[in-house]
């Protein structure tokens, strides 16, 4: 499905109709994957919408800059205000949040400080990430035979582009074999996460998430489930995650700013506890989508309202 256009992109400092935020064919990022993005979203609460984790969000971004050695030219405070008034411009109900750091045009050898940096914020009405039905009744996915970037090859922590190399192998697979997501292994055949989203495994009723070791993207929402699931009473384990403890888990669930909470009800043909979403799962899910749309108390101050 094509991508829904909104009004206007923030382009390097300035608002541009949507159809004229364009590049250079010889921008570097084009070639070598040079960029570095986020993922927001913003919901409707009460209060009109607001966006979730912004801060860390915004704070991913600088970090995943610095990683890449590329100079942000405007302040943490600076992007987080005009993802604000993007949202404003384009008048949305809810929404996705796209910012892109990326090398432009210049050079092109590999070497990339030569280059501009240059910077998007882009917002678009973006629905489930997993099909419409997935939150509820969960998904069918497969472990993939590709493996996440070893720890010394891509830095999976920074959220850069060309590390979706990976994630497009492995959900291109996924869709192939007939599910709509892959699991990922880490180099050592530990449980990493799946090609946009980390994931949950729940064992007589403890959570166990693998660790940032293990190849993941320190997710947002991850965070978010793990605070939510001990406040709750749950013990949440960060330990590596043998493949076969998947066939085991009573549930398992995907976290992500695209997925939300999405459980998973089979893996390789082998159905999760009942094959269906779990009840702690739903307890997690109910708490944080009560929370985002504003009918839970924000107690963490997660929610950033736009108005
Ligand atoms: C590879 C990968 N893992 C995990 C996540 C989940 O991270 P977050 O909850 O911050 O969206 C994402 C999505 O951004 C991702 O692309």
């Amino acid at each position: 499905m094509a991508l829904p256009k909104s009004k206007v992109i923030w382009f390097n400092g300035e608002f541009v109709p949507w159809d004229e935020a364009q590049v250079h064919v010889l921008s570097h990022v084009l070639h070598y994957g040079s960029s570095v993005f986020e993922g927001i979203r913003a919901y409707q609460t009460p209060q009109g919408i607001a966006v979730l984790g912004l801060e860390a969000h915004v704070d991913r971004l600088f970090f995943s800059c610095k990683v890449m050695n590329m100079e942000v030219p405007y302040t943490h405070d600076r992007i987080s205000k005009v993802i604000i008034e993007t949202i404003k411009k384009n008048e949305h109900q809810e929404c996705y949040i796209r910012p892109l750091v990326f090398r432009g045009y210049g050079t092109l050898g590999v070497y990339p400080l030569n280059c501009p940096v240059d910077v998007v914020i882009a917002t678009w009405k973006w629905g489930k990430y997993l099909g419409p039905e997935a939150i509820e009744k969960g998904v069918d996915v497969g472990v993939s035979s590709w493996r996440r970037m070893a720890p010394d090859t891509h830095p999976s922590m920074a959220k850069v582009g060309g590390n979706y190399i990976n994630s497009q192998l492995v959900v291109m697979e996924a869709r192939r074999l007939g599910f709509i997501e892959g699991i990922v292994l880490d180099v050592n055949g530990y449980v990493s996460e799946g090609s946009g989203e980390n994931i949950f495994v729940i064992v007589k009723e403890k959570l166990y998430t693998p660790p940032l070791g293990n190849s993941i993207l320190a997710g947002i929402t991850r965070s978010f489930v793990i605070t939510l699931a001990q406040e709750k009473g749950y013990t949440v384990i960060e330990q590596q995650v043998p493949r076969e403890m998947l066939y085991m888990a009573d549930e398992v669930f995907f976290t992500g700013t695209a997925a939300e909470i999405t459980p998973v009800k089979t893996i390789d043909g082998r159905s999760v506890g009942k094959g269906e979403r779990g009840p702690i799962t739903k307890e997690l899910q109910d708490e944080f989508f009560g929370l985002i749309k504003g009918e839970v108390p924000d107690r963490h101050g997660w929610l950033t309202p736009v108005a």
